[in-house]
């Protein structure tokens, strides 16, 4: 079965890792090799060659050749090519995202639904492609003129998590392409596969046309090529989706040699319950944005406060809820399936460190806690109640399907204990009440970069900015004027009257 999709996807059992532009793929097989395994057997699916230090210098070089064209192709016709790209995605939906589902181990319906993200940001890159506005200002001397305009800002790196193994390249990738940037796409090591796939989807698509290369690809066995992005002056923008800790040291790097970084790190978000809330549509929106993705997306719902009022019932409805998706377990692949495999051995060790921990803090297990007895990287959901929110593990992102629950009596509390983590990406809360509403959403409410009433805090849509504050990263990716990241700003002041008025009123005269 995974052979035939591979073959369906132009892959092998081995594979070259590097796409050098001008339809070649490197032949380098001395770089180091990555292993995607498959997360339900911890088998081998395939194997990719990692990039060499050529590899690297010939990508580069290319890179900024076909920057020269890109840059003065009028933007409505680079929207055409990233048009041609979501078409080749539709007709590919099926197969990459059973890809997705494979590598990853999110279930079906979710890594189609990545790849719908995919199709929906290319439509919404070629609207935009059309609209890169600038403003246009009174100029206060007489006979002037002023406005500004977007140039592209050159070549940018793209490193991206396994979580999102293809959507989070093509929120940037489609921008980027459309602002007039070249590409360059270094994917997590555990999900090689993917990445392959959809560079020579979108590599198909574009040459077809006729169109320059826009997306480089590379893959590092190690670290050293990554760093050396991330440190390269001939990249000035780098996005980086992962953990805050490498997060950390990215920005740190890129603000360095004055490059410009878009950060989109780890969220700890959480979702209130008031006193008024509709469980009919809290109960499916917290298991969904608990368990959905066996907890790894970075808007996963991993803290639940509910006031003191319903406390008892909620938790009881959850167990049960929970008790459900226990019965779903297993292939992502499965269409039967809620709940796929953690990505890998070591997430699930650090679900048992986590649970250990918050147990030892005095924290009760009410449901899940452990590891499933069988092949793969499979898990239980878990909820844990009895913990304050200041408590260690509470304050950390573990990359898992663990929901802490805690009670409230008061919004303000509730709010200062959403607030009360060094991350800001997603919140949500579950109320009839319209002031309560407006208070989570004004500037005394939720502190995040996604704030929510009455759904969830994962599954956002594409056209709104995504990314959140604090330990986040501050970054936005993909919609409302999220373009403006990959393009560089230039304010331009033109003179047509007959004299040199200065501003400020300022006399010099000779
Ligand atoms: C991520 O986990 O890195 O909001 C991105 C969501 C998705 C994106 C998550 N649209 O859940």
């Amino acid at each position: 079965m995974s052979s035939e999709l591979l073959q369906a996807l132009g892959l092998g059992s081995t594979n070259a890792g590097t796409y050098l532009g001008q339809g070649q793929w490197s032949t380098t097989t001395d770089a180091g090799v990555l292993e995607s395994v498959n997360p339900t057997t911890n088998a081998v699916i395939a194997t990719v060659h990692a990039s060499s230090q050529s590899d690297y210098d010939t990508v580069i070089e290319r890179a900024q050749a076909a920057y020269k064209i890109w840059r003065t192709t009028p933007a409505p016709r680079r929207g055409e090519a990233v048009r041609l790209c979501g078409e080749a995605l539709r007709a590919n939906k099926d197969l990459l995202g059973s890809l997705v589902a494979l590598e990853m181990g999110k279930s079906k319906p979710e890594g189609d639904g990545e790849v719908q993200e995919m199709i929906d940001i290319a439509d919404f890159a070629v609207g935009q492609s059309r609209m890169l506005y600038g403003y246009t200002m009174h100029s206060e001397r007489p006979g002037h003129r002023m406005y500004e305009q977007y140039h592209p800002i050159g070549l940018v790196g793209i490193i991206s998590a396994f979580n999102f193994p293809v959507a989070v390249w093509s929120w940037n990738a489609f921008l980027a392409a459309i602002c007039g940037d070249i590409c360059i796409w270094k994917p997590s090591n555990k999900t090689p596969l993917t990445a392959l796939a959809t560079q020579k989807i979108c590599n198909e698509a574009l040459k077809d046309a006729g169109f320059p290369d826009l997306f480089f690809l590379i893959n590092d066995a190690g670290i050293e090529l990554s760093q050396q992005l991330v440190d390269d002056t001939r990249v000035p923008l780098i996005s980086f989706t992962g953990s805050t800790q490498v997060g950390r040291i990215v920005g740190e790097r890129v603000a360095r040699r004055m490059g410009r970084s878009l950060l989109e790190l780890g969220g700890n978000n959480a979702i209130i319950l008031d006193e008024t809330a509709d469980l009919k549509l809290a109960v499916p929106g917290i298991v969904f944005g608990a368990v959905g993705t066996a907890g790894q997306r970075c808007t996963t719902t991993r803290r639940l406060i509910v006031h003191a009022s319903i406390y008892d019932t909620v938790l009881s409805t959850l167990v049960k809820a929970y008790k459900q998706v226990e019965g779903k377990i297993g292939d992502p692949l499965d269409a039967a399936n809620l709940m796929g495999p953690l990505n890998s051995k070591a997430a699930v060790d650090a679900f048992l460190k986590s649970v250990e921990q918050a147990k030892a803090a005095g924290g009760t297990v009410e449901t899940g806690g452990m590891a499933l007895p069988r092949e793969g990287n499979f898990v239980l959901p878990t909820i844990i109640s009895g913990l304050k929110n200041s408590d260690a593990i509470v304050q950390h992102e573990t990359f898992a399907p663990i929901l802490y629950v805690m009670k409230y009596d008061t919004l303000e509390e509730a709010i200062d204990m959403q607030n009360g983590v060094p991350q800001g990406l997603s919140s949500s809360i579950f109320t009839n009440n319209l002031k309560t509403a407006e208070r989570f959403l004004s500037a005394a409410g939720s502190d995040c970069g996604i704030a929510n009433v009455n759904i969830g805090t994962s599954g956002a849509e594409i056209g709104g900015a995504f990314g959140g504050e604090k330990d986040t990263g501050g970054g936005r990716e993909s919609g409302s004027d999220a373009w403006k990241a990959y393009m560089r700003r230039q304010t331009n002041t033109i003179n047509y009257s007959d004299s040199l008025p200065l501003a400020q009123g300022i006399k010099f005269d000779l």
